[in-house]
């Protein structure tokens, strides 16, 4: 194996500053103006399929941003015959080749990162600078991978006690299933196919529903970046529909899911239902994330941190915060100070600097999260609510919240939007807090605010949780930097923007050699 390369995070722009900036607005005036249209694309060619709908904009669903066709059953099945044909020749080709096609591609985003960032508002809904962090981090997904299959795929030679010679190497799996979320349709959908290709894999991809036209761009880039059209297929459409056809057939060898625990518990029964071999899922599902702060902890930092940690995105990330637990000293002021904070946000147009937050994604979404506010307004105290007036009515506006509870356990599960749940406790209740964290059986994020060293280290080491973030908010995982995943009802591990990532899309051949 090579030593590993040098690589940088991407750098980004500022959105501060004028000169940058003007090719983004640019950029979202004429995304306004285009109709975007995304297919099935097997063999590099987009081919007719199933039904068609429009994909609309969350925050004005009068407006269409352009139209989707699903992958019928026979695109699907031209899909996997094509895929199953190139995957040996994909992986003999070697990862230099691999990791030059994902160099390249991150090339081209950049290139191209205004564009994209004004369709993830279009498309998604998500605000400029969401879309500028998750631009750079569909960038560093495609140039880490390249630099870790680089350093990790060469053979490795091995001790040969009796003078034979032994080899170690690492190969793709064959064909893999991606199916990528709607939160970051550009960074999650080219971070699970990244990894995948470069690992020696060709790769069915199906974005979410949701989000197909960000998608099919993502996959002509990587098409243009030099990834053969038999290597890549995208997958519009249903996702059960579709599922349950890749998922049984026996051409399949591996699944990367991110998305909700539902969905990745009934791959996983699909998965253990087929004839043959057994197939792995990589799965990044959600969290019932909580943030601890005890007496010591900094109002102003903290308040700012929770903002960004529950609300940013409109609370649509996985990672975000879902239960602040107070403690009793400070919970009074630091309330007083988030609802002061929270009145202050503005809500709107995703792709105007002046906003906050932007829309969630679709309408069943907002009806969800205003069912289960209206629930949680008869159980629970109601301590802060931003308010929407007429703009709002247009698209899928949902004001932040915040409701005060006993406990953890009184939760439902995760819920997917800007609701932050809030527990009051006492210094002597630390442990059945921690106790009550890890009884949610999730483990993604945790927060601890705490000036008290050893605060940090008891929650740290008593908790079963993929990313702690101590001081700081909880969202926002940079590839490299913060390695980011769970554990338990929260995914399978490896860790995305991890060392271990690429790993589990391989299968390992030993050579043994007798001179
Ligand atoms: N990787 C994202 C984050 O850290 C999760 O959705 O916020």
């Amino acid at each position: 194996a090579q030593a590993p390369q040098p690589w940088r995070n991407s750098a980004g722009f500022d959105l501060a500053d004028p000169q940058a900036l003007a090719p983004l607005l640019q950029a979202v005036d004429s995304v306004r103006g285009q109709r975007f249209s995304a297919a099935p694309l097997v063999g590099g060619v987009a081919c007719p399929g199933g039904p068609v709908h429009d994909v609309r904009n969350p925050a004005n669903t009068a407006v269409v941003v352009g139209s989707v066709v699903e992958a019928d059953a026979a695109a699907v099945e031209n899909a996997l015959a094509r895929a199953s044909t190139a995957q040996r020749g994909w992986d003999a080709g070697g990862v230099a080749l691999r990791a030059d096609c994902l160099e390249r591609a991150a090339d081209l985003l950049e290139a191209r990162g205004n564009e994209f960032i004004a369709l993830l508002a279009a498309e998604a809904g998500r605000t400029l600078d969401d879309g500028l962090a998750e631009l750079r981090e569909a960038v560093d997904f495609c140039r880490y991978y390249a630099a870790q299959g680089r350093a990790q795929w060469g053979v490795q030679e091995l001790p040969g006690p009796t003078g034979e010679s032994n080899q170690l190497s690492l190969h793709g799996r064959g064909v893999f299933l991606c199916i990528s979320p709607w939160n970051f349709p550009l960074a999650i959908f080219l971070g699970q196919v990244a990894a995948a290709l470069v690992a020696g894999n060709t790769v069915l991809a199906k974005p979410a529903e949701q989000t197909p036209l960000v998608a099919a761009r993502a996959c002509a880039l990587l098409h243009e970046a030099g990834v053969p059209g038999d290597v890549l297929h995208l997958l519009p459409g249903d996702g059960p529909r579709i599922g349950a056809q890749v998922l049984a057939d026996p051409r399949l060898s591996g699944v990367a899911f991110t998305g909700g625990l539902d969905t990745a518990a009934a791959i996983n029964r699909q998965l253990a239902a087929r004839e043959g071999a057994i197939v792995p899922l990589i799965a990044e599902t959600g969290g019932l994330n909580a943030m601890l702060a005890d007496a010591t902890a900094l109002p102003e930092q903290l308040v700012d941190d929770v903002i960004n940690s529950a609300f940013r995105s409109a609370g649509q990330r996985c990672s975000a915060l879902r239960v602040l637990y107070l403690q009793d000293d400070i919970a009074d002021g630091v309330i007083t100070m988030l609802g002061g904070a929270m009145r202050e946000l503005r809500l709107g147009d995703p792709a105007s600097l002046a906003t906050d937050i932007g829309p969630v994604i679709d309408p069943a979404a907002r009806d969800h999260l205003e069912a289960y506010c209206a629930r949680m307004r008869d159980a629970a105290t109601e301590l802060a609510a931003c308010t929407l007036d007429d703009s709002h009515q247009r698209g899928c506006f949902v004001p932040p919240r915040v409701f005060q509870v006993r406990s953890m356990a009184e939760l439902p599960g995760e819920v997917f939007g800007p609701v932050l749940h809030l527990v009051r406790y006492r210094s002597d209740e630390l442990p059945k807090v921690l106790e009550e964290i890890n009884a949610s059986g999730y483990g993604l994020t945790l927060g601890v605010h705490s000036r008290i060293d050893g605060f940090a280290r008891e929650v740290f080491a008593a908790t079963r949780v993929g990313n702690t973030y101590i001081n700081r908010n909880m969202v926002g995982a940079v590839v490299g930097v913060n390695p980011f995943g769970g554990q338990g009802l929260s995914g399978t591990g490896p860790k995305a923007g991890g060392p271990h990532y690429l790993a589990r899309f391989a299968t390992e051949k030993t050579r043994t050699d007798n001179l």
